[in-house]
């Protein structure tokens, strides 16, 4: 469905925002390799993590869904069930790659595919250190989905260097390494999203600059209580609205803060932005906060590039366009890894910002635009992709006309999001 975006004047209210989308899958993963039961509050029921609590109640798991809470109850990592028809991670990375690890230890075969766009986007990143273990992972000739598996009796553990920053592939092979003999070590050059880390009780220790990172395949799951905080990516579109959108006073409840998640946060303020942290505290191992976001008078002198990248990786869409309504240059390297993303995300950010009319640069890995100009209307593509419709939506909320086609894809990381956004506003 195609939405037409009203002009909003300050945007007043107090939200909810979903669960972490990251913490959700992983929470769902964990609590079914538990041994007894879980209690995962403040899950996100968006699209992604639908697809995790499908594949793990299609391998045998009980899931109870309350209303506030999702029961997992496990029954130990070797006690998933053969499925007969192949498991669908939709259109999710995160399930596609963790649930290949957790498959890859089993003495059953798998089959796990995926729409139109994830069996489009790189496996061979799980395919090849998972071999590396003994796991028999097979892909398409271009080592893309859909993955066949089939059984092994044990993986052997390794001492593996992810050639590119990312937590799936880290994660993947932590769980991975729960059915290795010994002890499995995963070194990262740029720290990624430690979620796994600390719901595994896992130490990380810096070593010459990298992130390391143990799992010993010893170590037992029980089950537990695990408590979601609202999600920094999903926040990050309302913290944006507030911040461009004169007038407005927006609280954001109960949003994570972990490290290696929140730099979006740090750049909004530096770009002048006034977001408030209220209330910071630690719950079940994850820190969170309420967010108060004001309209602000932005300036950009940004050039990011290296590890900021990796913090911010799911929040260039929307730093992009908040860009285009701050004063300066918005510069973005080393940011490839947005091409393989739901859709390639540097090309899309990059066509739909000069169809607004911003001149901008694309670069191999990233682009610049140049902000505070004049912008029109104009049908805007979201390629299917939530965070590209979603980031584009804010956009609309400043620039007059702008349509936004195939609107449902938000969903995938937040459902309700269109009007959640338009009941903070008057017309
Ligand atoms: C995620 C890691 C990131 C991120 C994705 C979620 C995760 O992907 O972009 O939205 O939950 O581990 P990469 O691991 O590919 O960087």
């Amino acid at each position: 469905m195609s939405l037409t975006i009203p002009q909003l004047d300050g945007l007043q209210g107090i939200l909810q925002i979903p669960g972490d989308k990251s913490i959700s899958h992983r929470a769902l993963f964990i609590g079914a390799m538990a041994d007894g039961l879980s209690e995962i509050h403040s899950c996100s029921n968006a699209a992604d993590p639908l697809s995790t609590l499908s594949c793990i109640k299609q391998l045998g798991t009980r899931v109870e869904e309350r209303d506030n809470y999702v029961l997992v109850h496990g029954k130990g990592r070797r006690g998933f069930l053969e499925t007969l028809t192949p498991l669908d991670a939709g259109n999710s990375g995160t399930t596609m790659r963790l649930l290949s690890g957790i498959l890859a230890g089993q003495n059953f075969p798998s089959v796990v595919l995926g729409d139109s766009s994830l069996c489009r986007r790189p496996m061979k990143r799980i395919i090849d250190p998972l071999r590396q273990m003994g796991a028999h992972i097979q892909g398409t000739e271009k080592y893309t989905a859909p993955l066949s598996i089939e059984p092994v009796e044990r993986l052997q553990s390794i001492h593996y260097t992810l050639p590119i920053p990312s937590a799936q592939v880290k994660s993947a092979l932590l769980f991975a390494g729960l059915f290795a003999d010994g002890v499995t070590r995963i070194s990262e050059s740029s720290k990624t999203r430690d979620h796994t880390e600390r719901m595994l009780g896992l130490q990380s220790t810096l070593q010459n600059g990298s992130n390391i990172v143990e799992v010993n395949s010893d170590m037992t799951i029980e089950g537990k209580k695990f408590f979601v905080p609202g999600d920094m990516s999903a926040a990050a579109f309302f913290l944006s609205a507030g911040l461009i959108v004169p007038e407005s006073h927006i609280t954001i409840l109960n949003v994570g803060l972990n490290p290696t998640r929140r730099r979006i946060l740090d750049i909004f303020r530096m770009m002048g932005g006034n977001i408030q942290i209220e209330n910071e505290r630690i719950v079940e191992g994850e820190p969170l906060g309420n967010l108060v976001v004001r309209y602000s008078d932005l300036k950009s002198n940004l050039d990011l590039s290296g590890s900021e990248i990796v913090d911010l990786i799911d929040e260039i869409p929307i730093l992009s366009v908040t860009a285009l309504f701050a004063e300066g240059t918005l510069r973005i390297h080393d940011a490839g890894e947005l091409r393989a993303k739901e859709t390639d995300r540097i090309s899309a950010i990059v066509h739909n910002l000069r169809l607004l009319g911003c001149e901008v640069e694309e670069y191999d890995d990233g682009f610049s635009l140049e902000g505070k100009k004049k912008y029109t209307g104009a049908l805007i593509p979201s390629y299917g992709d939530h965070r590209i419709a979603m980031a584009f939506g804010i956009a609309g909320l400043k620039i007059p006309d702008i349509t936004i086609d195939n609107t449902e894809c938000a969903d995938i990381s937040f459902p309700g999001f269109w009007q959640k956004l338009f009941s903070l506003g008057r017309t």
